[in-house]
């Protein structure tokens, strides 16, 4: 188990947009570990690569249903709309309330570089959206309509 450090907010990093995967090799396996360890240590649901300080479009999601790995994910379908709470790991402690589709469909590599696709609904669907704009350099905060205490 490898923990990398988590980049917070104010760090530049968070800020680029990142570069598509094209290479799928061990280096790109050891990130994804090292991603997913990172985020179940702080009990995120949700890393995305530039988080950890690596500008490529690499996300792990795990909202209790398993692991998914994401590699290059594009928005391809959104269906309605929720309002809910949502958080990030390099925003601790803040959290506030964000609109997101209800739910979408998402195509994306997975580590061997293999096309699927996964359609989430609500958290699962929040999650998606959140870390695919991580690879765009968004944070959620410019999408919060209230912060919560
Ligand atoms: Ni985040």
């Amino acid at each position: 188990m490898a923990l990398r450090e988590i980049r917070k907010k104010g760090d530049e990093i968070l800020e680029k947009v990142c570069k598509e995967v094209k290479v799928f090799d061990e280096r790109l396996w050891i990130l994804l570990d090292d991603m997913y360890d990172t985020m179940t240590d702080s009990d995120g649901v949700g890393l995305a690569a530039p988080q950890v300080g690596i500008l490529k479009r690499v996300a792990v999601i795990d909202i209790g249903e398993g692991k998914i790995e994401l590699i290059n994910p594009v928005i391809v379908s959104e269906e309605g709309t929720q309002n809910g709470s949502e958080g990030c790991l390099s925003v601790p402690g803040v959290y506030g309330e964000v609109e997101r589709p209800q739910k979408v469909t998402v195509e994306a590599q997975d580590r061997n570089g293999n096309k699927f696709t996964v359609t989430g609904e609500d958290l699962l669907a929040r999650a998606l959206c959140h870390e695919i704009e991580h690879m765009d350099g968004k944070l959620f905060l410019e999408r919060v309509t209230e912060f919560l205490e």
